[in-house]
């Protein structure tokens, strides 16, 4: 169906999930509500740039595997009681679209917004020839107390092979490693490869990073500000085989690198205050 706005359309959804596909002179993509989920985002003349899992599940209460998750208002198990959502409720919800614009070069310009607890969320979505994302949390003013939250677009790529990659921009920051247990590590001062599952939290990383593909002839450059945390990550063979909506070979087509605000970067908010985290995503050849 047709919108207001030149190449956006509102497709029949998935299992109820309203689905807007986007199709413009810049840009195809595809945005859920439910978690104001950017499922996909291919500007034109490339390959698509997210990745999205063939066995995500696309159901309310469960989170899309993916596009751009929104981790909200915490990054992981919650931290105090385990039975609560991983990464929050912020994926689990639905969005309210409420304003979109068709810039004359065909970038989209699509800002949702929901409430999760005390905070009210504001994201723009600009999908183009480059991807804008830009996360706004505010603070209600009748908030009696401050109040800390973390956050992470938690952004999955698509690559050719996870072993033929790597990642640059983050040598200079030390990380938590997650895996196999957590310990943190000082800056290795080397690209990142891949060879082996990796889950790591760097901090300290306001520079921006660049995801190096040549089987795919490209790189994609990740800037960003209002974030110090990157959250990089592959589940490799078994971890893949344990997450029901993740498919048990999928591993070698994707990484997630995530422009978060997390652990010793989470953010506190007075109320009435408000905080803003972007990332600006781009394919270089
Ligand atoms: C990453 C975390 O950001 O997300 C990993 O660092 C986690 O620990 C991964 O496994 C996927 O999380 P989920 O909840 O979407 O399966």
């Amino acid at each position: 169906m047709k919108t207001s706005i030149p190449g956006l359309f509102l497709d029949s959804g998935l299992n109820g999930l309203s689905r807007f596909q986007i199709r413009t002179a810049a840009a195809q993509g595809q945005l859920f509500l439910h978690g104001a989920h950017l499922a996909a985002w291919q500007p034109a003349g490339h390959q698509p740039v997210l990745w999205l899992s063939g066995s995500s599940w696309f159901q309310s209460g469960r989170p899309i595997r993916g596009g751009v998750p929104i981790c909200f208002p915490w990054f992981g198990p919650h931290p105090q009681d385990p039975a609560l959502p991983a990464h929050g409720s912020a994926r689990l919800q639905e969005w309210q679209l409420q304003q979109t614009q068709a810039d004359d070069d065909g970038t989209l310009r699509l800002v949702l917004q929901t409430v999760v607890g005390n905070f009210q969320l504001r994201y723009e979505i600009c999908p183009g020839a480059e991807l804008s994302l830009q996360l706004d949390c505010q603070l209600s003013p009748d908030a009696t107390e401050p109040e800390k939250f973390e956050a992470a677009l938690h952004t999955y790529l698509q690559v050719s092979d996870i072993r033929s990659i790597w990642i640059t921009g983050l040598e200079n920051s030390g990380y938590l490693n997650k895996v196999p247990q957590p310990e943190w590590c000082a800056a290795s001062e080397q690209p990142i490869q891949f060879t082996a599952e990796t889950d790591r939290v760097y901090q300290g990383t306001a520079d921006t990073v660049v995801l190096h593909d040549p089987g795919l002839l490209r790189r994609i450059e990740i800037s960003k500000q209002g974030s110090l945390s990157t959250v990089v990550w592959n589940p490799w063979i078994d971890k893949s085989r344990r997450m029901p909506d993740f498919g048990d070979d999928e591993w070698t087509g994707m990484v997630c690198i995530e422009t978060a605000c997390v652990g010793e970067h989470a953010v506190v908010l007075q109320p009435g205050q408000s905080h803003r985290m972007s990332a600006l995503i781009r394919v270089l050849s």
